[in-house]
């Protein structure tokens, strides 16, 4: 099924001009970046945004990170592109991530892990509409 998922860049990729090494990668893949803007976070989108992890205890400097520098927020298109997605970018902590994954690539450690990407179809959609309205999104 074609779906679209949501995609940050973050700043620890950013800051190392990672941007296009980055969508090489996500477009090697078979995901077509269907929207995509660079834009600062506010403390109050980043923490809107990561509201799930308020309670946990890095929930403070990740926060404080997403918003120290830009981020470029994406909306991916492909079958299966949430799941295509995750592949992609390996798992959260870049020292557990396979070979050839964005996290394995270019991570530096699991705060400052490069990208982030929708861990379903639901927050997808949630996520999507946090930063793009539909006339934004050209499929
Ligand atoms: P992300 O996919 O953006 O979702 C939540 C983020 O919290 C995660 O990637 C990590 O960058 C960050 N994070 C920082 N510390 C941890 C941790 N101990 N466990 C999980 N996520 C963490």
């Amino acid at each position: 099924m074609t779906e679209r998922t949501f995609s940050i860049i973050k700043p620890d990729a950013t800051r190392r001009n990672l941007t296009g090494k980055i969508n090489a990668v996500i477009e090697d893949a078979g995901l077509r970046i269907v929207a995509q803007r660079r834009v600062k976070l506010t403390t109050d989108q980043a923490k809107k945004f990561y509201e799930v992890h308020a309670e946990r205890p890095f929930y403070g400097e990740l926060v404080e990170q997403m918003t120290a520098e830009p981020v470029v927020v994406q909306v991916l298109e492909g079958e299966n592109a949430v799941a295509k997605y995750r592949e992609v970018m390996g798992a959260t902590n870049p020292e557990q991530a396979a070979e050839g994954t964005i996290r394995k690539s270019f991570a530096l450690s699991i705060g400052e892990n490069s990208v982030h990407g929708s861990d379903s179809l639901d927050n997808a959609k949630i996520e999507i509409a946090q930063f793009f309205t539909d006339d934004q999104i050209v499929g």
